[in-house]
């Protein structure tokens, strides 16, 4: 990635393996604003350029994600529990990755309250929050910086009859959630929880509940350095190298 004036540019040649498969991945990718050239018949040159004020510090200074052949291969609208859920291939949140799953499973043992308040960081299609809903909270705070996953999430909400107004678009870095979390999910890349993890403590009530996902076995020790000078750790899953974390803030 190169410094051109104030934008970063990212240039990615990626491969593909039809040519149907290369016309959904233009269509997936335009709405995004990033310029998809194919330059032969399996190969396409994504290029886009972001404002250097908007960028997400640290190592993504682009929010990136790899799509793996099986995440390639879901479709683009799945049913979880029940809820039509519409994910297309740039939005994460299908329900079928280890992270989120980790998240589901967390949550699911969570004693939740319809008084609760719940904070969604990194919400992509909206699937944790929506799952959250579906066991009787409705104050929901739901955030993602990609505006075109919380365009999803709202178009999911009222596909299924759940209150919109929910998600909003916003960096969690310049954000601040309207009252203190009784539960708070972040289902996101290790770098940014990294960096992040003081600043979501502080949205969490004391005694409230913190669902970490996204990081690998290789990041743990690390981690979790950080989460026992100001949380108990409750519960530690682990599917294959993802790794999450139930932690009640102490203090
Ligand atoms: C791993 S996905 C999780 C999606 C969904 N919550 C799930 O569990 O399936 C992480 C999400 O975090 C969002 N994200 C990345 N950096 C962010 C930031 N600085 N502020 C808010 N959202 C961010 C990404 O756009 C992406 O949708």
């Amino acid at each position: 990635m190169d410094e051109y004036q104030t934008y970063y540019q990212l240039c990615v040649v990626s491969c593909v393996k039809e040519k149907r498969d290369l016309e959904i991945y233009i269509q997936s990718l335009e709405p995004l604003s990033l310029t998809v050239m194919p330059i032969s018949v399996d190969r396409i040159l994504i290029q886009a350029l972001f404002f250097e004020e908007k960028r997400t510090p640290g190592l993504t200074d682009v929010s990136w994600t790899v799509l793996t052949e099986e995440m390639w291969n879901e479709p683009d609208v799945v049913l979880i529990n029940g809820l039509v859920v519409q994910c297309p291939k740039t939005v994460f949140g299908h329900g079928k990755h280890p992270t989120t799953q980790l998240c589901q499973e967390i949550l699911a043992g969570v004693s939740l309250e319809p008084t609760m308040h719940l904070v969604d960081v990194g919400t992509g299609s909206g699937v944790l929050s929506f799952l959250a809903w579906q066991s009787g909270v409705t104050s929901i705070e739901a955030i993602d910086i990609d505006p075109f996953a919380i365009e999803i999430a709202r178009q999911n909400a009222r596909d299924n009859a759940i209150a919109e107004e929910m998600f909003s678009v916003a960096d969690l870095f310049d954000w601040q959630p309207q009252r203190k979390a009784d539960v708070l999910i972040a289902n996101l890349p290790i770098d940014i929880l990294e960096k992040a993890f003081d600043r979501l403590r502080d949205w969490v009530a004391l005694d409230g509940l913190m669902i970490l996902s996204g990081l690998t076995t290789t990041w743990t020790a690390k981690l979790e350095a950080l989460m026992i000078s100001s949380a108990t750790i409750l519960k530690k899953e682990q599917v294959d190298e993802w790794v999450c974390y139930l932690l009640r803030r102490t203090v």
